[in-house]
């Protein structure tokens, strides 16, 4: 089991670099003004939805403790970022202030991940 849930954190960690990526690759555009949302932060954030779950329930299958609020408010965080990009997924531009938005909520949530314990 132990080796199920280190692939899941893997998967994770591939999705959050999609996601994190894909805002990172916009950099230059967001000081043109002319950023916006692409597959790889959409598709990035899917992935951390699903393998987040499974994480979730591989642990729990375990009978590992996991700190639920922590999840929770990654999870909250997650879904108000997947819910942008989603809705926002087919403009050719995004405003400079929600793409912000997305890239700061998602850093925020390596640092919940990373520093709560
Ligand atoms: C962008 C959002 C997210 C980021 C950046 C993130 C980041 C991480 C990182 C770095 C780890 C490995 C370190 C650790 O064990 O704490 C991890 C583990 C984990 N994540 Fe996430 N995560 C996100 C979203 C989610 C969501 C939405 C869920 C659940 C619905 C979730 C559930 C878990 C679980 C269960 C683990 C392993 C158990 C634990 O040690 O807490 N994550 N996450």
């Amino acid at each position: 089991m132990d080796v199920l849930i280190h692939f899941f954190v893997g998967l994770h960690i591939i999705g959050i670099a999609a996601l994190l990526g894909g805002f990172l690759t916009q950099m230059s555009a967001i000081k043109q003004g002319n950023a916006r949302f692409n597959k790889a932060m959409l598709h990035g954030a899917l992935t951390m939805l699903v393998t987040g779950i499974a994480l979730v329930g591989l642990n729990q299958a375990d009978d590992n403790t996991v700190n639920n609020i922590k999840i929770g408010v990654k999870l909250a965080v997650l879904i108000v970022v997947l819910g942008i990009v989603y809705v926002k997924r087919d403009e050719e531009t995004a405003e400079k202030g929600l793409f912000a938005a997305v890239g700061g909520l998602t850093m925020a949530n390596i640092f919940i991940a990373v520093l709560w314990t």
